[in-house]
C-alpha cells in the first residue's frame, strides 16, 4: 500500500493507515446503525461478575472455591464465547474489507483474545486450590477486565465501524 506521498508503507503502517482512514471517513454513529456486537450485554455481565469478585474474600474457603469456579465458568461463557464468535463471524469480514499487504487488521485483537483466554484459565486454576487465594483471584480478574474494556473500546470506536453500512 502507498501512502499519500506515494511511499510504500510497512505492513504495520498499512494496518494503522487503514484504521485511520476508517476513523476519518466514518460518519457519526447512529443508534441502531451498526451490527449488534454484543458488547453492551458483555459489559453488563462482567460488571455483575465484578460485584461478586469484590466479596469473595468474605466467604468461607469452601464457598470461595465454589464462587471462584462459578465466576471463571461465567467468564468462559461470556468473554471467551464472545471472542470466539468475533473471530469466526466478524473478523473475517473486517479483514476482507481491509485486505492490505497480507496483514489482518484484526491480528492485534486476536492476540488480546488469547491473553484474555489465558487469564480465564488462570482464574479457573486459582479456584482449584484447597485454600483459594481471593486476592490473587481479584487482581487477575481486574487485569482481565482492564484488558477487556480497552479492547472493547478499540473494537467499538475503530474496528467494528468497518461493519457499518457505507
Ligand atoms: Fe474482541
Amino acid at each position: 500500500m502507498l501512502d499519500a506521498k506515494g511511499h510504500w508503507l510497512t505492513t504495520a503502517g498499512c494496518s494503522v493507515m487503514a484504521a485511520l482512514a476508517v476513523m476519518a471517513t466514518a460518519p457519526p454513529r447512529k443508534p441502531g446503525a451498526a451490527v449488534d456486537t454484543g458488547h453492551a450485554e458483555l459489559r453488563r455481565r462482567v460488571e455483575d461478575l465484578a460485584a461478586r469478585v469484590r466479596v469473595i474474600a468474605e466467604l468461607s474457603a469452601g464457598e470461595r472455591r465454589g464462587e471462584m469456579a462459578a465466576i471463571a465458568e461465567a467468564l468462559d461463557e461470556t468473554v471467551r464465547t464472545q471472542n470466539e464468535w468475533e473471530e469466526r463471524v466478524l473478523y473475517p469480514t473486517i479483514d476482507a474489507r481491509t485486505a492490505c499487504s497480507g496483514v489482518a487488521l484484526s491480528a492485534l485483537m486476536q492476540i488480546e483474545h488469547a491473553r484474555m483466554a489465558q487469564s480465564i484459565d488462570a482464574l479457573a486454576e486459582l479456584a482449584l486450590g484447597s485454600s483459594p487465594d481471593a486476592l490473587r483471584f481479584a487482581v487477575t480478574f481486574e487485569r482481565l477486565v482492564g484488558l477487556l474494556l480497552g479492547h472493547l473500546e478499540v473494537e467499538d470506536r475503530v474496528l467494528f465501524r468497518l461493519l457499518e453500512p457505507g
